[in-house]
């Protein structure tokens, strides 16, 4: 059976297109894919370093994050950090169009 989904250019380097099921197997020590913002992280070797702990990635492991990723108001270090990390994105099907939302900025809430 032949593979050829998409448009078939080569000028993206290596973004694949993965289901939720499949995603949902990648959810150990030994493989842990997180989905952000229909994204596809592939975060095994990063556990270690995240400054936040193995264990938040770990438990959203397999899953969609976003809205954790979110919550935690990550910086703008973060989001260029785990542009890295990509391996491709989420199957039509199952994407849900979240909006990116940026860092904080603290300007917002006081401005006057
Ligand atoms: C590829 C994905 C991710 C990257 C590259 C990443 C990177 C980072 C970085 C650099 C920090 C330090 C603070 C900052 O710069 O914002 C951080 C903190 C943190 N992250 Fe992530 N993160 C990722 C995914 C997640 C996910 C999915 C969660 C889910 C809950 C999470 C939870 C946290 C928490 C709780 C902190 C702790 C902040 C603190 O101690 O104040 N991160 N992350």
């Amino acid at each position: 059976m032949s593979s050829e989904v998409g448009s078939g250019s080569s000028e993206s380097k290596k973004s694949k297109v993965y289901t939720l099921k499949e995603i949902s197997e990648h959810n150990t020590q030994a493989s842990t894919w997180v989905v952000i913002h229909d994204s596809i992280y592939d975060v095994t070797k990063f556990l270690d370093e995240h400054p936040g702990g193995e264990e938040v990635l770990l438990e959203q492991g397999g899953k969609i994050a976003t809205e954790q990723f979110e919550d935690v108001g990550h910086s703008s270090d973060a989001r260029e950090l785990m542009k890295q990390y990509k391996i491709g994105e989420l199957h039509e099907d199952d994407k849900q169009h979240t909006k990116e939302k940026g860092p904080i900025k603290w300007s917002d809430s006081n401005e006057r």
